[in-house]
């Protein structure tokens, strides 16, 4: 296990080129198991992640391989393995994703329940419920949710819940959807551009999809797709982050392959903080050089702001002169950065889903824990301002998501290193 050694305080400067979407490429590699013939990805970042999706494509009897320019190039070779095990689908809940397209081609899926993780409860129930309204039969056995059907058929499904819409459960539905027998609509569909960008890679498979991006999504089963070459969409909230990297430590950044009408919400929050984000050329300019101004920031499903950058901005809140309020309103116990940004000195209170910030003029370097992915996001970018030294400990959860985070900020300033976790921690 390695950590990160960050001295902070110099300002970020120059340019950043932000990888392909996580969220995105995982369900677009799962869905190549829908796919007659060969499909080449460009765009997937080489993230741990991605790296045990590709293990259990391959368990499952996907070849995939990377080429020299690094696409990824996948072809189903054997149908029949449908088993996604506990050890697998614990590891990166995003192996769920193989539950609608295994059911919708091989008939069959075996997926072991995700289970809780650091972030929440975070339930598939609604997968489910999705899949068996399109004919499928689901029973639980032994930890592991086994879904049959010989032929899907087309229905009209809700696919709301407590919290809004679900986007891997999007995800999962209008995959099975593409190959079912007849029309499909679902209603409350997740709109995040990572849903859009997987109805765009199915249709150019030849899937018929229609209304993605909107809460309604129409889906004509065909009865074959075929793979193709596409390219995956810049990811969002590595964008945000490193907006939020430059806003920390006063930098000015130049971000390339960043798409801001993506990111509509965050770049709202980050000006209204006092943070200049223009568009020049085919570049984001990010700069800041004052105090930053204390806001309010709500959690919401797309177009909202993103759960995957609440903790994130709640460091950079630490910072701001005077009172913040963030509300989680996606998942309400998404709060294990608050006690670790309070070992660095940050005035947090926490309330049920909401966190009273209030701003200190500095944060101060301390060993801190990451706990989950987005949570070490925010103590790396806290490292990066805090007086003296911050050690984060356990990155496996930054390395899940983040490409080279590590040497894509040492490349703009940062004084981070990477170094072998010792054994008493
Ligand atoms: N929910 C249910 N029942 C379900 C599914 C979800 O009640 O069957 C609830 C969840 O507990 C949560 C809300 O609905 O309160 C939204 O969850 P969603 O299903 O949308 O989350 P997800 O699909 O499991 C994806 C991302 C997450 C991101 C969320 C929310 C991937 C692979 N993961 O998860 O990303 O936080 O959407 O935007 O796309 C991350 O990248 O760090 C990450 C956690």
């Amino acid at each position: 296990m390695d950590s990160f050694i960050i001295n902070g305080g110099p300002r970020l400067r120059g340019r950043a080129t932000i990888s392909g979407s996580k969220n995105a490429s995982l369900p677009i590699m799962a869905a190549t198991l829908l796919c007659e013939g060969q499909t080449v990805l460009r765009g997937v970042p080489e993230l741990a992640d991605v790296a045990a999706l590709i293990k259990l494509l391959q368990k499952l009897g996907v070849s995939v391989t990377r080429q020299p320019d690094g696409a990824l190039v996948l072809q189903v070779e054997d149908e029949m393995d449908c088993h996604a095990n506990y050890d697998l689908v614990r590891r990166m809940r995003a192996s769920v994703c193989v539950m609608g397209p295994l059911l919708g081609k091989r008939g069959k899926a075996q997926v072991a329940m995700p289970g809780g993780c650091a972030i929440g409860d975070r339930p598939i129930n609604l997968h489910i419920m999705g899949l068996r309204q399109l004919g499928a039969e689901a029973e639980l056995i032994g930890g592991d949710v086994y879904l049959r059907s010989k032929r899907l058929t087309g229905a009209e499904i809700f696919l709301g819940g407590p919290f809004g819409s679900t986007v891997t459960g999007t995800a999962n539905v209008m995959m099975a959807a593409t190959v079912a027998r007849g029309r499909t609509v679902i209603e409350a569909a997740a709109c995040e551009p990572e849903v859009v960008d997987l109805a765009n890679f199915l249709n150019k498979c030849g899937a018929r999809i229609e209304g993605h991006g909107t809460p309604r999504i129409t889906i004509d089963g065909v009865s074959q797709l075929k793979g193709c070459e596409y390219q995956v969409i810049p990811d969002r909230i590595e964008a945000g982050t490193f907006m939020m990297a430059s806003a920390i430590t006063n930098g000015e950044l130049r971000l390339s392959n960043c798409r801001l009408e993506h990111m509509l919400a965050v770049v709202d929050r980050l000006r209204a903080v006092g943070v200049n984000i223009e568009k020049e050329d085919n570049e984001v300019v990010v700069s800041s050089a004052r105090r930053l101004e204390p806001v309010e920031v709500t959690t919401q499903t797309y177009p909202g702001f993103p759960t995957d950058l609440q903790a994130q901005i709640m460091a950079l809140l630490c910072l701001a002169d005077g009172n913040s309020i963030i509300s989680e309103r996606i998942y309400p116990d998404r709060f294990l950065h608050v006690a670790e940004l309070g070992r660095m000195g940050a005035r947090l209170r926490r309330e049920g889903p909401t966190v009273m910030v209030e701003g200190v003029k500095r944060l101060t370097g301390a060993p801190v824990m990451a706990s989950d992915l987005r949570a070490s996001a925010a103590l790396v970018l806290a490292g990066l301002i805090a007086k003296g030294q911050t050690r984060v400990n356990r990155v496996y959860h930054i390395d899940r998501g983040y490409e080279r985070i590590d040497e894509k900020l040492a490349s703009i300033g940062a004084d981070i290193k990477r170094v072998p976790q010792s054994d008493e921690e």
